[in-house]
């Protein structure tokens, strides 16, 4: 569908159609919007607030999560400013501190969000003191290991079994920074006890180091991994390649 619709972002014109969000219509135009709970295929969780953009008023102007915001003709958005970014930073040292996000000695680094948004916001530290959570690891499945202790609560585990494998075998519970967390939809609260598949489309979903195949952890070498290739806000028209079986 073609349109002339546009709004500003950044003072660049993006074009959008109706209904589409902020970061919707900025993907479409290879403009990359700082996120770590967005999913193309997935309607918007807005729980990760690292996709917050602002909208600039007669007033000065106010914040708003560019994932669930939708663009509107003559809009005049700021994306990448100095502010925002400021604010970014300060969220994602945030998430660093509260779940043990070791990259170097993580299976996932330079595949993980988390990690190449660091990168591009160029977080230096992490600021506040860590957490150091003592979530339990499952490694009761034949073929996927579970370490929550990296877990960002983004829910695209919960919604990917859900809709698309149709499983059910994920779910959010349980309160307050440390408490809440996942929880696997078995009597006996492991992964093994039930159908979960390495071939679902939740195996491959998770942005961090979360949800791990088995024997598969080094297959790619370190250094030739997606975000080892080219920054994150390079690959904003990329199609999200999530890890064969
Ligand atoms: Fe918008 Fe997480 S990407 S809130």
């Amino acid at each position: 569908m073609t349109t002339d619709l546009t709004f500003q972002l950044d003072g660049e014109d993006i074009a959008f159609t109706p209904g589409q969000t902020i970061m919707q219509a900025a993907k479409a135009a290879g403009v990359y919007i700082p996120h770590l709970c967005w999913h193309p295929d997935f309607p918007a969780h807005g729980s990760c607030k690292l996709c917050t953009v602002k909208l600039i008023d007669a007033h000065g102007g106010r914040f708003g999560s560019g994932c669930t915001m939708e663009a509107q003709s003559g809009m005049v958005v700021e994306n990448r400013t100095a502010e925002l970014d400021d604010k970014r930073r300060t969220l994602l040292q945030m998430f660093f501190v509260e779940g043990n996000h070791f990259c170097p000695s993580c299976e996932k680094s330079g595949d993980c969000t988390l990690q190449a948004t660091a990168y591009e916001l160029k977080m230096m530290s992490p600021h506040f003191d860590m957490f150091y959570p003592d979530r339990p690891v499952d490694a009761s499945h034949p073929d996927v290991l579970l370490d929550f202790n990296r877990c960002i609560m983004c829910s695209l585990c919960v919604t990917a079994s859900r809709d698309v494998d149709k499983k059910n075998v994920f779910a959010m519970g349980g309160r307050g920074i440390l408490g809440r967390r996942i929880h696997i939809n078995s009597e006996s609260g492991k992964l093994g006890d039930t159908d979960f598949a390495v071939t679902d489309r939740a195996a491959g979903i998770c942005p961090v180091g979360v949800i791990l195949k088995k024997r598969k952890g080094f297959a790619i070498p370190i250094g030739e991994r997606r975000y080892d290739k080219a920054p994150i806000n390079e690959q904003v028209k990329e199609p999200l390649k999530e890890a064969a079986p």
